[in-house]
């Protein structure tokens, strides 16, 4: 049995959002196809997730010594530890991760948890486990010049690699605020693709 943890990562409704109904499709193939595995959702906004808390940087270091899994800041990183399977879900904002996302990453790559030093420089402690992002963007950046400028799917890639999840996919929609295009094709396309990669992962 294996557990996958739902990173939900968008400031609109559910039903509004675009990103969450291709997730979503992913998650109920996933659900049906995988039926004794836990799929924990943990929709970042109904969290209440906050930036680092201010003047606690020493506290938290303390917490992560005593091993502390219900200090409100590692429960987040403890929880992220003890996943097989990572799915996320984000729009693209300003070229870069939603700041709520950031705020996450920052909760959950914690040294002694997720990765450690070593004499040989930081490694990842989070081993055989995978992860997809599904992302979705306004405009188009499958080519240059705005390949080189996307740094939201870039970024996490290099971070779960960072704390060892290497196998790390994605499922990009590009387009979806171009108004020429056809909108509901590009969500119907993705959709399939999800669950498609739902039926592997
Ligand atoms: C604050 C904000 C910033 C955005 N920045 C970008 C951007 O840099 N590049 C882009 O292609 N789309 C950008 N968009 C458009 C969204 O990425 C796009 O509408 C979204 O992926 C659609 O999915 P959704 O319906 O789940 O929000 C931005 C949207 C918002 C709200």
């Amino acid at each position: 049995m294996s557990k996958l943890l739902y990173i939900k990562a968008n400031a609109k409704a559910e039903g509004e959002s675009r990103t969450f109904q291709i997730s979503d499709s992913f998650i109920e193939t996933y659900k049906a196809n995988n039926p004794d595995d836990e799929v924990i959702e943990l929709d970042l906004y109904d969290a209440g997730l906050q930036f680092l808390p201010k003047g606690k940087m020493n506290e938290l270091r303390e917490a992560v010594m005593k091993e502390d899994k219900q200090h409100p800041v590692l429960k987040f990183a403890y929880q992220f530890a003890e996943a097989d399977k990572y799915v996320i879900a984000e729009p693209i904002w300003n070229l870069g991760l939603p700041a709520i996302l950031k705020a996450y990453v920052d909760y959950v790559a914690i040294s002694g948890i997720t990765f450690a030093y070593t004499e040989h420089g930081p490694v990842g402690l989070l081993k055989n486990k995978k992860a997809l992002n599904i992302i979705t963007r306004g405009g188009d950046y499958s080519s240059e010049p705005m390949e080189s400028l996307e740094m939201a799917d870039k970024y996490l890639r290099n971070i779960f690699g960072f704390m060892g999840i290497t196998d790390f996919t994605t499922i990009a929609t590009d387009r979806l605020d171009i108004i020429t295009e056809d909108t509901a094709a590009l969500l119907s396309d993705a959709k399939e693709k999800a669950k498609e990669e739902a039926l592997a992962f």
